[in-house]
């Protein structure tokens, strides 16, 4: 049954000119995009969006990076979307990223990953209510 899920280019991708071709290994893949939007977020936006991990050392560098440029929200669907973006965006630490994945691709290190893809159904659901309304998403 089709699935939505939730992703962000990440401001690294798309300083670099890879934002087309990231997009192009998504639908590649058989993902519709439902909504798309390039835009600068806070730091407290980038804050709220990653509060799971506010109690890891990484967070308030993580946050910085996240609204230091542009970067691509999207909410992506197809059959088991979740589970398959995952696949295809390959390991977080991009050392780790199996070929042909967008990490081993276009990832330059664990922080500046190129790609965001929800983990599961509960945070695929929070994460695309907090970058879009309802109206957007038809
Ligand atoms: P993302 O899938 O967006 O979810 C949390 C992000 O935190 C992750 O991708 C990385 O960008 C970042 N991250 C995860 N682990 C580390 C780490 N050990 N050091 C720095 N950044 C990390």
């Amino acid at each position: 049954m089709a699935q939505r899920t939730f992703s962000i280019v990440k401001p690294d991708a798309v300083r670099k000119g890879y934002t087309g071709a990231v997009l192009a290994e998504i639908e590649k893949a058989g993902f519709k995009i439902v909504s798309i939007k390039k835009q600068s977020i806070s730091k407290p936006q980038a804050e709220g969006f990653y509060h799971v991990h506010n109690e890891r050392p990484f967070f308030a560098d993580l946050c910085s990076f996240m609204s230091s440029g542009p970067l691509v929200l999207m909410v992506l669907e197809k059959d088991n979307a979740i589970a398959d973006l995952r696949k295809l965006m390959g390991a977080t630490n991009p050392a780790n990223a199996e070929e042909g994945t967008i990490r081993k691709k276009f990832a330059g290190s664990i922080q500046e990953n190129a790609i965001h893809g929800s983990d599961a159904e509960d945070t695929a659901a929070f994460e695309i209510g907090y970058w879009f309304a309802g109206h957007e998403l038809v």
